[in-house]
């Protein structure tokens, strides 16, 4: 397990080739991908979201979206990360996504918080942006309570999102 972030109760891990079940079986929930705009087909389809969006990003980037794992089992939850997108000005992008059964324990927080700090810290961002559709109001939630700052509602990916920053504090 190649992992980059440990918090309290979660490991943030790499993800594999190995792991396209996993990103099947989490979009398999139509409430997590409710408004997230990218329904996963079949375990074909997680397989090339995995091997053409997923992993070139660690190499190209340093970051990427990553498996998130709960203390003290170790069980897969979701994942959370950091996606640079070149389509939109190379800007870089805080997600998150986890099975219902671990929502509103707090994990989504604890887990973007840590990838912004790590963003800022250890790979020296400028800045990150974070987006949740309007009626998405637990993913909001996140972003502000991540410390995120609120700029404005627009159309990304044909959907209506309201969009969050954060700037590097240690880049001046
Ligand atoms: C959005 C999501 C990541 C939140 O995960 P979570 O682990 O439950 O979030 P947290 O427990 O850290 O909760 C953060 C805050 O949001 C609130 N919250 C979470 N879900 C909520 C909901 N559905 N409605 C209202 N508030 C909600 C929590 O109460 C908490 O606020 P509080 O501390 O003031 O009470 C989770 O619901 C999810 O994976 N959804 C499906 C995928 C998705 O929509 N991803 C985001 C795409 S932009």
């Amino acid at each position: 397990m190649n992992i980059v972030i440990e918090t309290e109760r979660l490991l943030l891990r790499t993800f594999t080739p190995e792991d396209a079940h996993l990103i099947y079986e989490l979009n398999l929930d139509p409430d997590v991908t409710l408004y997230t705009g990218d329904p996963v087909r079949n375990e074909t389809h997680a397989a090339e979201i995995l091997e053409k969006v997923i992993l070139p990003q660690y190499a190209l980037y340093n970051h990427g979206r990553w498996a998130v794992h709960s203390k003290p089992g170790l069980e897969f939850i979701g994942w959370c990360g950091l996606k640079t997108r070149p389509e939109r000005d190379y800007e870089i992008d805080l997600g998150y996504r986890f099975f219902k059964h671990s929502w509103g324990k707090g994990y989504a927080t604890e887990a973007a918080f840590a990838c912004l700090k790590y963003g800022f810290e250890k790979l020296g961002l400028q800045r990150i942006v974070g987006r949740a559709m309007p009626a998405n109001i637990g993913s909001l939630r996140v972003l502000e309570k991540c410390g995120m700052h609120y700029i404005g509602e627009e159309m990304v990916d044909d959907h209506p999102a309201k969009t969050y920053e954060a700037i590097n504090p240690l880049i001046h």
